[in-house]
Formats: structure tokens, sequence, C-alpha cells
């Protein structure tokens, strides 16, 4: 996706709470998963550090010349990191989180990254709905670092309103008020770089995402890996929804432990099918839902008494495990052990002859994915190989730890977000299913052992494991919303914002 020693940096352009660092850490996340190695660099990370997490909204003052000085060492210290951490990977994409509200330091960052060959996209998110500020601030601002132990919740909301003043007073929109005639070429125009007053954002690649989308203005958009953000920045919502996930019930050959097929369900795999509108009625009440499915015959047979708006995906199919396919592990370890130690060496990478490996599934993905950003509440009925995948892009799980994340049979995830975390809910409906999870060997067959393991040994822990920093919790007596509860997670970004 990245062609060898590619740098952009996406430069984040906003007032405060404009949900510049919210997207950041979903674009870098989006990159991630679809294997770009990617970071983002956020500068009041760097000014909580350097100078300070407590400090009023006079520090943001365009007339206090020593916290100017500040805020500026803080920008060029993170820019510095960056440059570093670009020589460090090679090739990838930084996200640089700031206000960068004004055009002296868009000028200094593009001319910075111009000396370091690094290609700049800014991506602006640019709001007036107050109410929406508001909230973004009552719900997110308030639990920043910069307020804790502030228990009034009036004196944060004055104090970030000055703050947000402070900015607009000096805030330059990216590329102007496009009046200028179109200049040909790209920044910096030859010989030298222009003067302030020459700096042309019409020359630059950018975005501005308005109102949260409900407009956007694109130019100078290139490359492919841009297209891809400004395509993802177009999709990304705010509005509350959950996304529900379950694997069909148990199948025919999940009762002989074989791969891949297109089995119908077994008696208990009927069962649960029968028991799934129960549930997901309990867990969404009124609220509407669309149901994708593979275009197998066990995901359509568990969705079958579902009623709700179905559509099938043929991304959603199961890993095709080519030459395997219908083999049960011990087939394959028999006929193909070869074959078999090498997966169990790097699974994600490792694809059946014939065949899919995982990172092929992630790629195939990626339009379900972005689709499901567009959406509200979907749930989605699959297979393990590929709910693992999705599980993976939402929790941000890395290569190593995806293909042994644990989604056990007649088990419904619900996936509910808040602007910076994730609460998971497990329901388990009470109907017997093998376990079908085959944990990652402590030993590999053709020697060493793997570091960082992280799945469970124990074949019927219920929950998907990970090193997502989370915390697990048993629900309390009154919280269950169904007697099916089984499990609740809260994941939360470490990062600050
Ligand atoms: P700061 O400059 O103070 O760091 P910020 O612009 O980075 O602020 P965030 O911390 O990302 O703001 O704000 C998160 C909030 O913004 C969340 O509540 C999220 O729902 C909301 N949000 C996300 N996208 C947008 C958008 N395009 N416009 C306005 N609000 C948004
Ligand atoms: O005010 C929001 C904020 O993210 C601060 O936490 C941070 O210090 C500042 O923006 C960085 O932007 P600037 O370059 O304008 O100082």
């Amino acid at each position: 996706m990245l062609a060898g020693g590619t740098r952009i940096v996406v430069v984040m352009v906003g007032l405060p709470a404009r949900g510049k660092t919210y997207i950041s850490y979903k674009v870098s996340r989006y990159l991630a998963w679809l294997g770009v190695n990617c970071r983002v660099f956020n500068v009041g990370e760097y000014r909580r550090k350097l100078v300070g997490a407590k400090l009023d909204h006079t520090f943001f003052d365009p007339h206090n010349s020593v916290a100017i000085s500040q805020r500026l060492n803080c920008a060029t210290h993170a820019l510095q990191d960056m440059f570093e951490w670009f020589e460090a990977v090679h090739s990838g994409v930084a996200i640089y989180d700031a206000t960068n509200s004004t055009r002296s330091r868009r000028k200094m960052i593009m001319d910075e990254c111009s000396q370091q060959g690094v290609d700049v996209m800014f991506c602006e998110s640019w709001c007036d709905d107050s109410d929406l500020i508001d909230l973004n601030i009552r719900e997110v601002k308030r639990t920043s670092p910069d307020y804790k132990g502030v228990k009034d919740i009036d004196s944060v909301m004055e104090d970030f309103r000055r703050r947000i003043d402070h900015y607009s007073e000096v805030y330059e929109p990216v590329g102007g008020d496009g009046t200028r005639p179109l200049a040909k070429g790209k920044y910096p125009l030859p010989p030298t770089s222009p003067t302030i007053e020459d700096y042309d954002e019409q020359l630059v690649s950018y975005v501005r995402k308005i109102n949260v989308g409900s407009r956007m203005v694109i130019n100078r958009i290139t490359s492919y890996l841009e297209s891809r953000i400004v395509y993802f920045m177009m999709n990304i919502h705010i509005a509350p929804r959950s996304v529900l996930f379950s694997r069909h019930g148990e199948s025919l050959y999940n009762l002989d432990q074989r791969l891949g097929g297109d089995p119908s369900l077994s008696p208990n795999g009927r069962k649960y099918a029968e028991a799934l509108p129960g549930l997901i009625s309990r867990l969404l009440g009124d609220e509407p839902l669309t149901i994708w499915t593979s275009t197998l015959k066990r995901t359509a047979e568990t969705a079958a008494g579902l009623p709700y708006k179905k559509l099938q995906w043929k991304a959603l199919d199961e890993l095709e495990a080519g030459l395997c396919d219908g083999l049960t592990y011990e087939d394959v370890e028999r006929e193909y052990p070869e074959e078999y130690a090498m997966r169990d060496e790097n699974k994600f990478e490792f694809r059946y002859r014939g065949g899919e490996s995982y990172r092929d599934v992630v790629l195939r993905l990626e339009p379900v994915i972005m689709e499901l950003e567009r959406q509200q509440n979907i749930m989605i009925i699959s297979h393990q190989a590929v709910l693992r995948c999705i599980y993976a892009y939402f929790l941000d799980i890395g290569p190593e730890e995806l293909p042994y994340l644990k989604i056990p049979l007649h088990t419904v995830m619900k996936l509910t977000w808040t602007a910076y975390g994730c609460d998971i809910q497990m329901y388990k409906i009470d109907i017997d299913a093998v376990d079908t999870h085959r944990a990652k060997p402590k030993t590999l067959k053709r020697g060493g052992t793997i570091k960082g393991m992280t799945s469970g040994e124990s074949s019927n822990v219920s929950r998907p494991d990970s090193a997502t920093p989370a915390e697990i919790s048993r629900p309390a007596a009154a919280s269950p919303p169904a007697k099916e509860l089984l499990a609740v997670r809260t994941i939360k970004r470490e990062a600050e914002y």
C-alpha cells in the first residue's frame, strides 16, 4: 500500500475541540490495520511534558509572548521526533496533531518537511456548531489531563471557551479565501521557498472537513494513499451507534473440527439461530439494525430468523484454506507438516496453498470497514478468522495477536463507542457449542519459543484475549441489559488529548 521511501505527514488543522485528535487516531488505526507504519505526534502531549498540564487559557493568548515561544518549542520538538521516526521506519504516515491554526505555522511545517523530503497533506476540521463544540468540551475536554482534579464543570467550560477565543483571534483557515488565481506547480515554487506573503496554500494538498463532513473541500490530493485517507475521512461520522458481531451457529464442520467448506448448521447451531432474535431484540429494542452475512450457508441460516434488512457480502466469507479446505488440524499436521509448522511461525502472513492468509483477509475486508464507518447499527454474522480481523480493526490489535483472538461460538459481541474508547459487551447464549480455538503453541515445531504470547491456553475463556489496555469486569448485578451478559470490557485509548 505504501511504496518504499514514501513519507507523508497528515498535518491536522483546526480550533480546539474540533475533533482533530479523534480523527488522528481513527486514521492512524485504519492505516495501521492495513499494514502502514503510522504514528500520531500530538503537540498537546509535548506541551504537557515540556511546559505543564495545568495551564489556564492565558497560555493560549496570542499576545502572551513567553507562551508563544514555549508553544513553538513544543511544536518543533514534536516535528524533530517525527523526522527521527521517519528515519527509523523509512516509509510511513505520521499524523501531526496540533491546531496549526496560522499560515505562518503551516509554512514553517511545509518548509521543514520539504527539506526532509516528507510530503505534507493538511487536514482541517472546521465546525461552527456551537452545541456540538459545547458537547465536545463537556464530554471530552473536562476529562483531559489539562483539567485533572477540577470538579467544577462550569469553570472548565468557561476556561476552554476562552482558550478557543484566543485561537479564533488569529485563526486562518487552510487554503485562504480561494480568490487568488490558481498558480501552477507544487509548493515550494522554485528556486526558493516563498515569503509568507507569497506562501500560497492553493499549491498544497489539503482537505477541509466542514461541520463533521456535511461539506468537504479537497485540494491537490494526488497520491493513492492520500486519496484513501480523504475517502476514509469522508466516511467517518460521530453519530452514536453499535456494531454487533456473531459467528454463525455451530456448523456440521465445527462438530468434526473441519476447516472451511459450506456446511449447514448443526442441531445446536440451529437452536442458536432460533434464540438469536430474542437476544438481539432485548439488546436493541426498537432501534434500527441491518444484518450483514457472508455468502455461506451457515451465516444465512443463522440470520434467517432475524427480522431486519439483510445484506450478503462475499468479503465476509471465511478465510479460504485452499488445499486444506475440509481437513481437520490433525489432518493438516499429518498431510502437510511443513505448512502446518510455517503457519505457527507466522500465522498472520501464512497463505494456504490455493487459499488465503490473514493479511489477504484484512485487505479484502477494507471495503467492509469503510462501509461500516459510514453506517449506523450493524450486526455482522460471519466467521472466526473474518471476525478476528474486524475486531482487530476496532480494537487496534496487531498482526501477532490478531490470528489468535478468541471469538467463541454462540456469543454476541456488542461494541459501542465513546469519544476515546469502546465498550464491549459479550453475551453468551446458553446453548452448547464446540470450541474451535487453537492456541498459539508455546514451542514451535521448527524450534524457538514464541515471544509475546497473549492468547490464553484454557479453551473455555469466553472473551477475546488481547494485549490492548483493558479493564475487564463482571457486570454488576443490576447492570445487565440481558441475562446472557457475560463480560464487559472498556477500552480507553492511552494517549492524551
Ligand atoms: P484540541 O485542539 O483541544 O486538542 P481536538 O480538535 O483535538 O481538540 P478532540 O479532542 O479530538 O478535539 O475532540 C473530540 C470530540 O470531537 C469528540 O467528542 C468527537 O465526537 C468530536 N468530533 C469528532 N470529529 C469531529 C468533527 N469533524 N467536528 C467536530 N467535532 C468532532
Ligand atoms: O489547545 C489545544 C492544543 O492541542 C494544546 O493542547 C496544544 O498545546 C496546542 O493545541 C498545540 O497547538 P499550537 O501549535 O497552536 O500551540
